[in-house]
């Protein structure tokens, strides 16, 4: 299975993406569009970063009745972008109904469930969102990645911490992508729970979602060679 870096591109319009990019120019880079770029510049910025050769996972956690979601699922396949997700809490209708229109298509695409955010703690879980008082967070999360697998996604977002049970439990092959990587565990910026590339290799993740620590580096593109090498081990 193909483990990569993937690079946050964490903008609000479209030049700043597309001039970040630029630094890149010549490498072929997976990059990660979420709700803000793409409600903002619509699907004409994912068809101008695949026209520059990059890979993209489109983060846009579908989470509506299967009707609905089975609509979506076909936009995003005429985009041909390379990952994309959807709210584990859709439950197995929504998840598998999904699934069954990307297995249709035929194509050769990475589908993931978001399991629980992380800026829900075990706190909004029992009080908000009721559900029972017995069960840890990370059996919640372990459960949402069984519904995944039922439902046959190819995987979880989750936190490298929480790779190894989840490939005890699910399968080395069920792909796990990890954001929350720092290369040095003191620059936290509002991550809680981080681990440095090699940490998230040693933990068994298949794909690194990485932000700022690239975005902000003096210089972007050496920042992400060294995090890749660091990821893969070379
Ligand atoms: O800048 P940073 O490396 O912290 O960015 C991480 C990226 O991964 C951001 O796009 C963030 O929204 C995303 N993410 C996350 N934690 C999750 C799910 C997604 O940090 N649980």
């Amino acid at each position: 299975m193909a483990k990569d870096v993937i690079i946050a591109l964490d903008f609000s319009k479209k030049e700043e993406a597309l001039n970040f990019l630029d630094k890149f120019e010549g490498q072929s880079v997976f990059v990660k569009i979420g709700m803000e770029l793409f409600y903002k510049e619509g699907p004409e910025i994912v068809k101008e970063i695949k026209k520059r050769g990059h890979k993209i996972f489109l983060d846009l956690k579908i989470h509506d009745i299967p009707n609905t979601c089975i609509g979506a699922t076909k936009s995003l396949l005429d985009l041909d972008v390379d990952m994309f997700n959807y709210h584990a809490a859709g439950g197995f209708n929504m998840l598998s109904s999904a699934s069954k229109v990307i297995k249709d298509s035929n194509k050769d695409v990475v589908t993931l469930a978001v399991t629980m955010l992380t800026s829900t703690d075990e706190d909004i879980m029992h009080e908000e969102l009721k559900i029972d008082k017995d069960l840890k967070l990370d059996e919640v999360v372990l459960q949402y990645a069984k519904l995944a697998k039922k439902s046959e996604l190819s995987g979880i977002v989750c936190s490298a911490l929480e790779v190894p049970k989840i490939k005890e439990e699910l399968g080395k092959d069920f792909i796990t992508v990890t954001p929350g990587i720092r290369k040095v565990k003191k620059a936290l910026d509002d991550q809680k729970r981080v681990v440095t590339p090699k940490e998230a290799r040693e933990l068994g993740s298949d794909y690194i979602v990485v932000g700022r620590p690239i975005r902000s580096a003096e210089d972007p593109l050496k920042e992400y060679i060294e995090i890749k090498k660091e990821f893969l081990g070379e």
